[in-house]
Order: C-alpha cells, then sequence, then structure tokens
C-alpha cells in the first residue's frame, strides 16, 4: 500500500514538473515570437506567472472548441503575458459613449435598399489596405477611421492611398473634438476633424509614431477629405449590413475584451456587454458552415493576430459586443 502510494506521488511529481517544463518552454516560445524581453528576473516570473494563467484559460476554452461546444478557437499571442486589466487600460480605449453620436450628417438610409448579398468581402475589390499596427498607443479609433476613409477613398476614385492615423492622434486632442490620442477616442470625432478640416494628410507625409505628439498637419499633403459623415441605426444590424454591401467598409466600436485570446473563427459571447472599449472596420459579412452569420472586422494589431489581422464576429445575435451601436463611415 505505501510503495503504490510512493509510487503515485512520484508519479504526480513528474507529471507536475514536466507539465512546469512544457509551460516554461511555451513561455520561451512565446517570448522570442513575440520580441518580448523583461526588465529584471522578478518581472519575468511574473509574466510567466501570467502566461501559465492565461494559457490554461485557452486550454480550457479550446477543449470545449475541440468538443464542438464552441465556435472558435483561442490562442497564444503577442497579449498572452498580460492580465485582462492590463489589456484593458494597455491596448482598449476609453470611450464616453455620450461623445458618440456628435457631428453626424445624417441617417444611412436602407430603404433605396434592394435585397442584400448573402455575403460581402470588400477586399476582393481591393478596397482594403493591409492591416496595420497601432503598437502600444489606444489609438484603434484613429485606425478605425482611417481603414474606413481609406476604402471609401477607394470606392469613390479608384484610387488606393495611404492615410496618416498619426495626424488624427495629434490632431483631435482637446477642444473641439475632445479625444485623448493614445489613451482612447472615438472616429466621428475623427470625421468631424477631417470634415471640418478640410482634410487628412497622407501617411507617408505624416508618419505613425504611437505616441501623442503636437499637430503637424500640412495642407500640402492632403491625402482625402470628406463631405459628410452618415451614421447606421445604432443597434441594427440589418441596417449596417445593408450599409456594408452599398456602401463599403464602416468604422464601428465595441466591447473587444475577449479579443485578447482570439486565434480563429467566429466570436460569439452572448454575454459580451454593450459597453465599447475598442473600434475597428466592418469590412464585409457571412455566413460560416460552424459558427453561423458572421461581421468580417479588420483589426489594427499587425497581420500576426487573430486570422491575419482580421476577425468574425457573431452576425444577428442581439447586437452582439455592440457591434452595430456605433457604426458610422465619411461620404467622400
Ligand atoms: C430614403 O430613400 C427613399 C427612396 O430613395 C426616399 O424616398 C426617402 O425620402 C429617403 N429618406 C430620407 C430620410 O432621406
Ligand atoms: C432595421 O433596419 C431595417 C432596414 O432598414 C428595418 O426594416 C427595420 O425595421 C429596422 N429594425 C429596427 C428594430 O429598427
Ligand atoms: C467589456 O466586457 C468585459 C467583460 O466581458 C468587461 O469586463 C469590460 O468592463 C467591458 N468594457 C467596458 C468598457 O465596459
Amino acid at each position: 500500500m505505501k510503495a503504490v502510494i510512493l509510487i503515485l506521488v512520484l508519479v504526480a511529481v513528474v507529471q507536475a514538473t514536466s507539465l512546469k517544463d512544457i509551460l516554461k518552454a511555451e513561455f520561451n516560445a512565446f517570448k522570442l515570437k513575440h520580441h518580448k524581453t523583461y526588465q529584471d528576473a522578478s518581472e519575468e516570473l511574473k509574466r510567466l506567472q501570467i502566461f501559465v494563467e492565461n494559457k490554461k484559460l485557452i486550454d480550457t476554452h479550446n477543449k470545449r472548441y475541440l468538443a464542438g461546444e464552441e465556435s472558435y478557437e483561442m490562442g497564444v499571442n503577442k497579449f498572452s503575458d498580460m492580465t485582462p486589466e492590463e489589456f484593458k487600460t494597455r491596448v482598449l480605449t476609453n470611450l464616453n459613449p455620450e461623445d458618440a453620436q456628435e457631428g453626424i450628417d445624417n441617417i444611412y438610409n436602407t430603404s433605396a435598399m434592394a435585397s442584400l448579398p448573402s455575403s460581402v468581402d470588400w477586399r476582393l475589390s481591393g478596397a482594403v489596405n493591409p492591416v496595420k499596427n497601432q503598437g502600444s498607443c489606444a489609438s484603434c479609433w484613429a485606425f478605425s477611421a482611417v481603414g474606413s476613409l481609406e476604402s471609401h477613398h477607394f470606392i469613390n476614385s479608384n484610387q488606393r492611398v495611404s492615410l496618416s492615423e498619426q495626424n488624427l492622434v495629434d490632431c483631435t486632442r482637446g477642444y473641439p473634438y475632445n479625444n485623448q490620442g493614445c489613451s482612447g477616442g472615438w472616429p466621428i470625432r475623427a470625421f468631424n476633424y477631417v470634415r471640418d478640416n478640410g482634410g487628412i494628410n497622407t501617411a507617408s507625409s505624416y508618419p505613425y509614431e504611437g505616441q501623442d505628439n503636437t499637430c503637424r498637419y500640412n495642407k500640402n499633403n492632403i491625402g482625402s477629405k470628406i463631405s459628410a459623415i452618415i451614421q447606421i441605426a445604432s443597434g441594427n444590424e440589418t441596417a449596417l449590413a445593408s450599409a456594408v454591401a452599398n456602401k463599403g467598409p464602416i468604422s464601428v466600436c465595441l466591447n473587444g475584451s475577449q479579443f485578447q485570446y482570439y486565434k480563429s473563427g467566429v466570436l460569439n459571447k452572448p454575454s459580451c456587454p454593450h459597453s465599447v472599449d475598442h473600434c475597428l472596420v466592418v469590412i464585409g459579412y457571412g455566413t460560416d458552415s460552424v459558427g453561423g452569420d458572421y461581421w468580417l472586422v479588420r483589426n489594427s494589431w499587425g497581420e500576426n493576430w487573430g486570422e491575419n489581422g482580421y476577425i468574425r464576429m457573431a452576425r444577428n445575435r442581439n447586437n452582439q459586443c455592440a457591434i452595430a451601436s456605433y457604426a458610422v463611415y465619411p461620404v467622400i
């Protein structure tokens, strides 16, 4: 009996050690892949512990995914050494819903609309630029505004242009647009600026720095202009689909807390709240055989996040994560 217990204990110890070694090896691979360096040994240990916690959550979810109980897969990505709280403060944005409606010229009119195509992907017509990377600056709102504006510029003029997010980060801070640069903001505020200002600079003339700086807009380097800002009836996914199909990519803001773990598939989280902290661009929609109806959404965390920089999110499921609550697009 004693011997059996001893053997069981030994087996448990060996298993625990090897599990630890496996996690350590995975952490080392993670550090290498994402170029992570930590200031000292205690920080490294802290990051390892957070990584292990996140890995547990990911593995538990993926067991359900493999059993067919979830429509999306989670995975280790560059955020896997952050706590959810750190992810919220460092990556997501700070949005006050009271600022979300200002300066709209019109509500999107769906009544002229014929029947909608079953799927849309604006990449197929060349209207979507490669995915960009906001870096460690909560400027998703600027990438959301620029992403949709670049596409509408292309749809309108057949000319591809890359526009300056830094222009928006620097020049919409404080009165009267009240965005907060790398601490957050709204795409609609950025559109207001571009419309009122008479243009936005090209990305090549005003490159991205990923930090707050002084406004250096130069009217000799205008890349695009906006004549009007159109909002989609808030929370209406049918109207959003109509606008995506008929007009082009649309800026949206939503709750992105689950994005920390997303890898692939259709993100479906019925409990996802309607308070928003991240902005992106809806560039299409469709129906997946596993995950059902989805929105095709372009993020600004580089191409090595999600599905080559994109995420598919549950569509026609009660405006999940508030995806249709703050949808807006510019008229060139
Ligand atoms: C919406 O479009 C329809 C058909 O083109 C038009 O009759 C109607 O006046 C428009 N509504 C608004 C609010 O512009
Ligand atoms: C959403 O928009 C569609 C298309 O315009 C419209 O038919 C429908 O009544 C709207 N739904 C709500 C809840 O307003
Ligand atoms: C987004 O949702 C998460 C829970 O999924 C919540 O903790 C977070 O506070 C939400 N964001 C905002 C801005 O409320």
